[in-house]
């Protein structure tokens, strides 16, 4: 069941949204040469506890891993696509991207919201990726009204990626929130007809969340059982915002 909010509980997600786009935007920026993943990550910890918001993250328990998340923040650089881990060893170089994925919960509402910055002077290819993986989201945003379907968010980003020549991730996926980070339904980046197919209903608030690949699509976890990374090594972006249906079409909450 994908459960709908009302305008009152749209607004405290607002909220929450806000507060990820401030964290993000503070550590985009943050993020340049010889600053650690590390450094961003405690950024992030003191905003979030400055706001009186809880990570939604941290502590947040993913089977496949089998363990708790230990950070607020994943911070994935060049092929890692997701689930990348802060750490004082990683410093960010002339030439990296860097995804970097965050949410809170605030007064019991979520925000989640990613974005994918390049460090110093970075290449052609991933220039490009960025700008392809960020369009993607702004048209698949578009789809987010009364009347549409769910695979109408997923097969406009698909469409635009493969156009572009890049590669969607199949293994993760974006996903309703509200007062959990992860409701239903999921939100494959492709259409992927073994889900079902909901119309859009006022009231339902989805993250969406494509993860493109400049090479091929596959995927492997890590020894760490976390970090998901491209099996060809080829770049990964990945940008995420949370949207609302609502009467006057698509609503964005993490972002002003
Ligand atoms: N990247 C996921 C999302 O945006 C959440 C990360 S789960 C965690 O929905 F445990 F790694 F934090
Ligand atoms: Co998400």
């Amino acid at each position: 069941m994908i459960v709908r909010k009302t305008q009152a509980e749209i607004e405290k997600m607002r909220r929450a949204g806000l507060l990820v786009h401030e964290i993000l935007t503070r550590v985009g920026e943050m993020a340049v040469e010889a600053v650690s993943t590390w450094d961003l990550e405690v950024a992030a910890a003191k905003m979030m506890d400055d706001a009186g918001a809880k990570p939604a993250f941290k502590g947040y328990y993913v089977p496949a891993a089998g363990e708790r998340y230990k950070y607020v923040l994943c911070t994935s650089v060049n092929s890692e696509i997701v689930h990348g881990m802060p750490s004082p060893k990683r410093v960010l170089k002339s030439g990296d991207l860097v995804s970097i994925d965050t949410g809170v919960s605030l007064d019991g509402w979520y925000g989640d919201s990613a974005l994918t910055v390049g460090v110093g002077e970075i290449n052609e290819e991933a220039k490009r990726l960025i700008r392809i993986t960020q369009e993607s989201l702004e048209l698949a945003i578009e789809q987010v009204r009364e009347g549409k379907r769910l695979f109408d968010i997923c097969g406009t980003v698909e469409k635009y990626v493969v156009e572009n020549g890049f590669s969607i991730v199949r293994e993760y996926v974006g996903h309703g929130i509200g007062t959990q980070l992860h409701e239903e339904p999921q939100i494959p980046n492709y259409v992927d007809r073994r889900n079902e197919n909901p119309r859009l209903r006022e009231g339902m608030v989805f993250a969406i969340e494509p993860m493109v690949n400049s090479g091929r699509p596959e995927t492997k976890v890590l020894k760490d059982r976390w970090t998901a990374v491209t099996k060809d090594g080829s770049y990964s972006a990945h940008f995420e915002h949370c949207v609302a249906v609502t009467a006057n079409g698509p609503y964005v909450l993490t972002r002003p």
